[in-house]
This record gives structure tokens, C-alpha cells and sequence, in this order.
């Protein structure tokens, strides 16, 4: 008789008693046990619980390949989840196998957990592990099914089987519960009292210090002193909660007319716009992209969206600073070229447009669409085409937790028809599927992928850009560590056009997710080594440092609402020396407007999880490159993930060195405030 050994690994996961009954198998290359039970109790649920089970075999079973778990129901008592971490075998030689899963059983199952190595189908597997993965597969489709959010918007999660998914996205009770009694949101709700039902006009701008005045953090400090300079309109293009727009203009477009004239007073006495255009000192923000989007109507009045351009340039000491703006599209007597020479209201105006039209597609665009749906795309291939030993799930699944969770919740809350966004915002539920369609339309490969974007919005030598250097080393960090990982498992090119699950993967992306655009340059297959480590970074960076970039400075940057205008109560001035300070205190949101715009700032900017000092800890291991799941069990794969942390805690050190002594500081993308998914 041969006796192996099995423990359960459930770390940090403490819950309920579990009253089903919980069997084991253990398949081996050669035979199978028979079935075994565990008996969990609630000690089962405790962090170091080690508890150890002895298996009779008769026979050896050679390499253990799977693991199958049989969750029963006992007759009389309600069903309980039970979450499975990581299950070790010692063989009777005393060889261990790790399986890895960390997943929850809900109801009646049986599940096979195939060992930790990182296997591919096109390395010719055993066909036990074939035969496994492929029900493995069946079963996830069926709980994770693609559904039509808005006509023309990447498909999303079927949120029927809901339940099913919080669970095994691991927004664990814990976190849920946190996040409906955190004290931000108390703290919000006091916050709010005083003027939920205020709709008038702020009667001067140091009044809206009164709401803005018990929350806020250095930053937001700074902007509500800072936010009517030029230079600082300029600086929140590079390293602002929007760092993603500005292109490098070599032609005054035709349909924004800037003529040498306009700009000689802005510019130096010793250089013309054409001189300028050619040495690549000019950009543009264009946002043509909100033409036609619908607005809202807010306290029953219908608000106004523009869709402004603006001209920047880039001075000898380095600062970019806005040179002419146009609030539309189409040129004419109606829509002026505003100037910095215009009177302190007309161009203040004019620039508030801008910031409002920048937050709109900031939030809708590239926070939105560009990170938090995107990660739920590649959360729902993965789980329905990657099945748990495939390696390339072991790489991305801990940078997709959480964000099911949080999107069906803004779902639900706060893009809805009716939800919060329709309470402060221009573009409110409506306007934002229009702004869902058009984005995708507009998304391309090459503005996912970092070192392209750069060089195609032609902002590599911008000074001071920190979005763009700090994104870039991480973007190279990652790209090394995906390189090798992918070099481990695949051989060569070939192993990468031969896998078929992977290949599949990359399609479902491409077509749930991308809606077949072509002109997207989003690949539906991958053929290289190359392409397919390009294709990981891109998803790793977008779920981790994009989301970072996007999300983190919400707070910082819109708290102060006369800096980011999350709505225009007026339509833009038609003519120049029109506008006063009344036009302005009339064109921003009303008093209760501000108010739920400020609250919603700040309970999207901050992790619940962050404020909560006990468990800070579980925050520290969720960040960028920290993996408290242990997927991979291979040594080549551990020692290439603690390289990847080595190398992200220089980066760390390198950025605060440079933020030292700042008063304006750029901290987004420390990689240590940055989490591994896109998960708030
Ligand atoms: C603002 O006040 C009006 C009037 O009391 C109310 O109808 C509206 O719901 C309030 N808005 C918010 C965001 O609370
Ligand atoms: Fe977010």
C-alpha cells in the first residue's frame, strides 16, 4: 500500500463552514485513488491551516497529473461555496505537485485541476489533460456568455449567473461589504447633505471652496490655485488624469484656421507659427470625437457639449501652453478663435470648455472604454478560452481580477439611464453609448501599445512628460518579463500558431471585443514569439498602468470644479467680449450638481481596500507585478517574476527620487500605487 499526501492551501480566504461534502481523486499517469473525503470545518478557512490527508493507493500512479474535486450537497442543509487555493501532493517517493486553482466551487460539482506547469496543447500533452481542459472550457462558457451592452460598444459579461462570477472573480464578500460601508462613502453622504437639493448657481468661485474644503489632497490643493494659468492647462496634458491626447501638429487643419497673426502675441518676437509647425513645437488636442454626442439634462435643463481644438505650443522654457481654441468643428462667425490676448473671461471660458470637453472623453473614452471594458473583454475570453494550466492564463488572471465586479457595478449604478452619471455629467448615459460606439471605432492597436502611441501622436521629445517616461520603463519592464515567459513555454513561432487555444483567445478578443474592425489593427491571430509577447504587455499595461494613469488623479484633477467643468449649462460663446464672470458662474454645474460630481470623484479615485489600514497588506500584494496567487509552480517562471519585481522596485525608487522636492508631483505611476488590475 503507497500513501500520498495532500494538504489544501486556502490563503487569506476566511469564511463560512462549509456543510458540503468535499472528495478528492488524485489521476496519475498510470491509475487514479479511489475517492477520498476531506473534512473541512471552518479551521479550514484560517491562513495557515496545513492540514495534512493521507491517500492509500494500491498502485503507483506514476506522474499525478490531475486532481478532481467532488463537491456534494448533504441533503438537509443549504449549499455552501467552497473556495479551493492550492492543493499539494506528495507522492510516496516524496516528488510534491502543486495544483493550483484558486477558484470557488458553487453547488453540486466536480472539477479537475490539472497540475502547476504551464502547459500548451501544441506541446502534445497527455491526453487526460486534453480531455480535461476541454470540459474545463465547456463548463466556464456556460457560466460566462457574452452580451450586447450598447449597439456598437465591446461586448460585455452576461451578468445573469452573477452570483457565480463575484465568486470566482474574488470580489470577495469582504471587499463587497467594504464597499457599501467604507467611510468614504459615509463621509460623502455627510458631505452631500447641505446641498443635495441647492440648484443655483455658485454665487463666486472661492464659495465652492466650502464643499471642496474638507476633502482634498495636495494636488487638488495646488489645481484650485493653479487652474486658470496657461501653463498649468498645458502641464494637465502630460501628466494630468488624462496624459493621452495631445498630438504633435505639423498642419494647421483646415478646419481650425490659425492664422500667423493670431498667434504672434502668444508666440516669441523671434519666431513665427510656421517656423514652429516645422520644428515640431506645435500640438493639438483635437475632440472631434464628441460631435454629435448626446447631451444630458440636468435639474431639467438641457446641457451643452462642445467639440473644441485646441492649439498648443511648446515654449523655450519648456511649458506647454495653449496658443488658440475654437469650440467646434466647423469654422466660422459663430465659433471664434479664442486667444489668449481675449479678455481674462472670454479665454478663461473658452479654455473651461476644453477641460469640460477633456473629461468627457477622458472618463467615457479612455477610462472607460479604453481600460475598464477592455479588461472585462479580456477577462471573459480568458476565462471561456484559457483554460487554468495554460500559461498564458497564469500570467494575466491576477490582472483581471475584480474588474467584472466593478463593471457590472457601474453598469448598474452609474452609466445606467438614471444612475449617477446622469446626476453631473454632460454626456450622460445616453451620450455615453454614443461615445462607446464612436471610441471603438476610433480604438486602434496602436494607441494600446505604449512606444507606438508615443511615436504616432509624435510626443517623444516633449519635455517633462512624465506620463510618457515612467509608462515607458514599466512598458519595457513587462515586455522583458513576458518575453521570457512566453520564451519558456514556446519553443518557437510555430508552438505560438499551433496553439489553439490561444488562438482562440486572441479571436474571441478580436471579435467580442473589437467587433471584427479591421481597420483597428487589432490582430485576430498571432504568428510570432514577438507578436504574442507585444499582445500580453499590451494587456498586462492596459489593466495596470493605462488604468492607473486614467483613474488614480480623478480626485486630484476634477475635485476642484472650475478646473474640469463636468457640465455646460450655457452653449459656447457665439462672440468674443461677451462673457463675465457671471457667464461663467452660469455656464458651470449648479451648487448640488458640483456636489455629486465631487462625491463621485472621490469614491472612484480611491480603493476602498487602500483606506482601510488593516488590511493595507492585501493592498501591498495586489500591486503591480505582486502575485498572491501562486499560478505558475515552475522555477523558471518564480525567478522570472521576482526579477520582474526587482525591476518595477527601481523604477519605484528612480520616480520618487525624481518627485523629491516637487511640489506638483507625478506619482500615478510609481509602480507601487499601482495595481495589478483594473479593479475601482
Ligand atoms: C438637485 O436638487 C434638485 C431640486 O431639489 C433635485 O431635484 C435633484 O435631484 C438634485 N440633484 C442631485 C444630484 O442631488
Ligand atoms: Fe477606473
Amino acid at each position: 500500500m503507497l500513501t500520498y499526501k495532500v494538504k489544501v492551501i486556502n490563503e487569506g480566504y476566511l469564511g463560512g463552514v462549509v456543510t458540503d461534502a468535499i472528495y478528492i481523486v488524485l489521476v496519475g499517469v498510470n491509475c487514479e485513488t479511489v475517492k477520498h473525503q476531506l473534512h473541512l470545518a471552518w479551521k479550514n478557512f484560517l491562513p495557515d491551516d496545513d492540514k495534512e490527508y493521507e491517500l492509500p493507493s494500491d498502485e503507483d500512479l506514476g506522474e499525478v497529473l490531475l486532481v478532481r474535486l467532488y463537491k456534494e450537497r448533504s441533503l438537509c442543509l443549504p449549499e455552501s461555496p467552497w473556495y479551493c487555493g492550492k492543493v499539494t501532493v506528495i507522492s510516496p517517493s516524496g516528488v510534491a505537485y502543486h495544483f493550483p486553482y484558486y477558484q470557488w466551487l458553487v453547488g453540486s460539482v466536480v472539477r479537475e485541476i490539472q497540475e502547476g506547469k504551464g502547459i500548451i496543447l501544441s506541446g502534445d500533452p497527455n491526453p487526460l489533460i486534453v480531455k480535461q481542459r476541454r470540459t474545463e472550457l465547456e463548463e466556464k462558457r456556460k457560466s460566462h456568455r457574452w452580451k450586447m451592452y450598447c449597439a456598437g460598444a465591446p461586448h460585455c459579461i452576461d451578468e445573469d449567473g452573477i452570483l457565480f462570477i463575484i465568486r470566482n472573480d474574488q470580489y470577495s464578500l469582504a471587499k463587497h461589504t467594504l464597499f457599501l460601508l467604507n467611510k468614504e462613502s459615509l463621509k460623502v453622504e455627510m458631505l452631500m447633505e447641505g446641498y443635495r437639493r441647492c440648484t443655483k448657481s455658485w454665487t463666486n468661485l472661492t464659495d465652492i471652496k466650502k464643499i471642496f474644503s474638507n476633502q482634498r489632497t495636495v494636488t487638488s490643493d495646488l489645481v484650485s490655485g493653479l487652474w486658470k494659468e496657461d501653463t498649468f492647462f498645458g502641464y494637465q496634458y502630460l501628466n494630468g488624469v488624462n496624459p493621452v491626447i495631445i498630438k504633435k501638429c505639423t498642419k494647421i487643419p483646415d478646419n481650425f484656421p490659425v492664422s500667423e497673426e493670431m498667434v504672434s502675441a502668444s508666440l516669441s518676437a523671434s519666431t513665427a507659427l510656421r517656423t514652429e509647425l516645422q520644428d515640431g513645437n506645435i500640438f493639438l488636442a483635437d475632440y472631434e470625437i464628441l460631435l454629435d454626442v448626446t447631451p444630458n439634462t440636468i435639474n431639467g435643463q438641457l446641457q451643452y457639449i462642445a467639440a473644441p481644438m485646441c492649439l498648443l505650443w511648446k515654449t523655450p522654457q519648456n511649458d506647454i501652453i495653449p496658443i488658440a481654441i475654437q469650440l467646434g468643428q466647423t469654422p466660422g462667425e459663430d465659433t471664434p478663435i479664442f486667444l489668449p490676448s481675449d479678455t481674462e473671461w472670454d479665454w478663461t471660458l473658452a479654455k473651461m470648455w476644453v477641460r469640460n470637453a477633456d473629461l468627457l472623453v477622458h472618463e467615457g473614452f479612455f477610462h472607460l472604454l479604453y481600460t475598464h471594458l477592455l479588461a472585462e473583454v479580456f477577462h471573459v475570453a480568458t476565462t471561456r478560452q484559457l483554460p487554468v494550466g495554460h500559461p498564458v492564463y497564469k500570467l494575466i488572471i491576477q490582472h483581471l481580477h475584480y474588474t467584472l465586479d466593478v463593471n457590472v457595478q457601474a453598469r448598474k449604478s452609474l452609466i445606467a439611464p438614471g444612475g449617477t452619471i446622469d446626476l453631473f455629467s454632460g454626456c450622460g448615459s445616453a451620450g455615453v453609448n454614443v461615445l462607446l460606439r464612436k471610441g471603438l471605432e476610433r480604438m486602434t492597436y496602436t494607441s494600446l501599445c505604449l512606444p507606438d502611441d508615443i511615436e504616432f501622436r509624435g510626443v517623444q521629445s516633449i519635455p517633462n512628460y512624465f506620463y510618457r517616461d515612467d509608462g515607458m520603463s514599466i512598458w519595457s519592464a513587462i515586455e522583458r518579463f513576458v518575453s521570457d515567459i512566453v520564451h519558456y513555454y514556446y519553443e518557437n513561432d510555430e508552438a505560438v500558431c499551433e496553439d489553439p487555444e490561444l488562438q482562440a483567445w486572441v479571436e474571441e478578443i478580436y471579435k467580442e471585443g473589437f467587433l471584427e474592425y479591421k481597420d483597428s489593427g487589432i490582430p485576430s491571430s498571432l504568428e510570432t514569439q514577438g507578436d504574442l509577447t507585444r499582445y500580453l504587455t499590451m494587456v498586462i499595461f492596459t489593466c495596470s498602468v493605462r488604468h492607473a494613469a486614467v483613474n488614480s488623479g480623478q480626485f486630484d484633477f476634477y475635485s476642484w470644479m472650475p478646473n474640469s467643468p463636468s457640465s455646460m449649462r450655457c452653449p459656447p460663446p457665439a462672440r468674443k467680449g461677451t462673457v463675465t464672470l457671471q457667464t461663467v458662474l452660469d455656464t458651470m454645474p449648479q451648487v448640488n450638481t458640483t456636489a455629486v460630481c465631487l462625491a463621485t470623484m472621490l469614491l472612484l479615485s480611491v480603493d476602498p481596500l487602500d483606506k482601510v489600514c488593516d488590511l493595507q497588506p492585501r493592498f501591498l500584494q495586489r500591486r503591480l507585478g505582486h502575485y498572491p496567487e501562486e499560478h505558475f509552480t515552475e522555477d523558471v517562471p518564480k525567478k522570472l517574476i521576482q526579477d520582474f519585481q526587482r525591476e518595477l522596485a527601481e523604477i519605484s525608487r528612480q520616480i520618487k527620487k525624481r518627485n523629491e522636492g516637487r511640489s506638483l508631483t507625478y506619482l500615478y505611476l510609481d509602480p507601487e500605487n499601482i495595481e495589478n488590475s483594473v479593479a475601482i
